[in-house]
């Protein structure tokens, strides 16, 4: 029982190599042409076993509420609420009744699984003050999803997301003083799950704790938008087909700081990660990537992602610039379209004058726009006159996401704290 639907996991994982042992040839081609996309992994926990329930909050306030820090102080990451929110799963138990407690420490036995074998995934995700002074979260079911995907993937066990953005939601209130009020302002909310048991073993862990902490955060330009110059990487992958980079484990992270460090000391803000000896564009450090440019053919203006081919990680910024241009850019005369494209596509683009823009997204900073991109011993220019920090389509995206992160648009994707 305790350790049975993890193997299920286990089974699930090995699917295709097992397969192409008993059949030969047509079953060992069809696995090869799946790994293009990644597995798709059971929960490590059977429905049967208790799954969070909202209604078990125990809530045990701080005695010592710290001191708000200045708006124009916060750093990103470095101070963080009164409270945090854990919940604490077993796998003969399932989900044990949610806590809140004051913001602590963990305590943990050095052979714990996390330590060795990277049993981690965490999500990125912030609430935001209104200008009634409601709380809004941005399309929490997205992380919902993908943090569940993501722990499935380690073996870690999977929840009802509607359950915990529940309880986000009642911590978040708690710790609500703790949001500015001032645009571009927010909280940004770290859902983290760790494999907990104590054993050097490798194997499914059999106990594992789900927490959320929260830091306030300023706006990503505090003086307006600043295009960043990234330096191509060519001898780094970030992710490759069947791997785990459509996944936000902790250990997709760690190896991805060495080449960023590298691209610094060339004088870039960032890496840009390329795939394959096409180099097919992907990534830009821990950012999506989107390029704006006319068709060679048509010169019709096409806004370009990479596609979800299980080496892109499935950004909730990127669908949500995808869905809004088809909504809103499409009807004047664009086209959007998530496929492959190369470093030489933007060089190419850049030559004959057909370059636009490129811009990165992600929750921290919504558009993050390009000027220039080093490959191959040259820069690739991205559209910018000198004097101009974002293109319009950057520009017109971050407008149109605060508008509904902050709720002046009312829009589905935008979830109101209840009161
Ligand atoms: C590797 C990577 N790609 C893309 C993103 C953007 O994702 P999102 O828009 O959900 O923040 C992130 C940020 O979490 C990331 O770590």
């Amino acid at each position: 029982m305790l350790q049975q639907p993890s193997w299920r996991t286990i089974a699930s994982l090995s699917h295709c190599s097992s397969r192409a042992f008993a059949a030969p040839l047509a079953a060992s081609l069809r696995c090869r042409s799946q790994r293009m996309y990644s597995i798709h992994a059971d929960a490590s926990v059977g429905t049967s076993i208790t799954d969070i329930d909202p209604s078990k909050l125990s809530v045990t306030k701080t005695a010592n509420p710290k001191a708000l820090l200045p708006p124009d102080e916060l750093i990103f990451g470095r101070n963080f609420t009164d409270h945090m929110l854990s919940l604490e799963w077993t796998a003969s138990e399932g989900w044990l009744p949610a806590r809140i407690t004051p913001y602590q420490n963990l305590s943990l036995d050095p052979a714990t699984c996390v330590f060795h074998y990277a049993f981690e995934c965490f999500e990125g995700m912030k609430a935001y003050k209104d200008k009634n002074g409601s709380i809004r979260l941005f399309r929490p079911d997205r992380n919902m999803a993908r943090l569940n995907k993501s722990s499935a993937r380690i073996a870690l066990p999977t929840f009802d997301g509607d359950a915990l953005t529940e309880l986000i939601g009642k911590f978040v209130k708690l710790d609500e003083r703790f949001i500015p009020d001032t645009r571009g302002y927010s909280l940004y909310l770290r859902p983290t799950i760790i494999g907990t048991q104590r054993t050097l073993g490798v194997g499914p862990p059999a106990s594992a704790l789900l927490y959320v902490i929260a830091s306030p955060v300023g706006p990503y330009y505090r003086t307006g938008f600043k295009a960043v110059s990234l330096e191509a990487t060519d001898y780094a992958v970030r992710a490759w087909p069947g791997g785990v980079g459509d996944k936000k484990l902790g250990a997709n992270y760690a190896p991805c700081i060495v080449p960023q460090m590298q691209a610094a000391s060339r004088g870039f803000h960032q890496n840009l990660w390329l795939f394959g000896e096409e180099e097919y564009v992907t990534e830009v450090g821990t950012m999506n990537l989107f390029a704006a440019i006319k068709n060679k053919q048509t010169g019709q203006p096409e806004l370009l992602t990479a596609p979800l081919d299980g080496t892109i990680l499935e950004g909730v910024t990127r669908d949500s610039v995808l869905g809004l241009a088809r909504e809103r850019l499409e009807p004047k005369g664009w086209k959007v379209d998530e496929r492959k494209f190369t470093m030489k596509d933007l060089a190419d683009a850049a030559d004959e004058g057909r370059m636009m823009e490129v811009f990165g997204t992600g929750t921290a900073a919504i558009v993050s726009p390009v000027r220039r991109i080093s490959w191959k011993g040259r820069l690739v220019e991205c559209g910018l006159e000198e004097n101009v920090e974002a293109g319009p389509v950057a520009q017109q995206m971050k407008d149109w996401m605060e508008s509904i992160q902050y709720g002046d648009e009312d829009h589905p994707w935008s979830y109101k704290v209840p009161a």
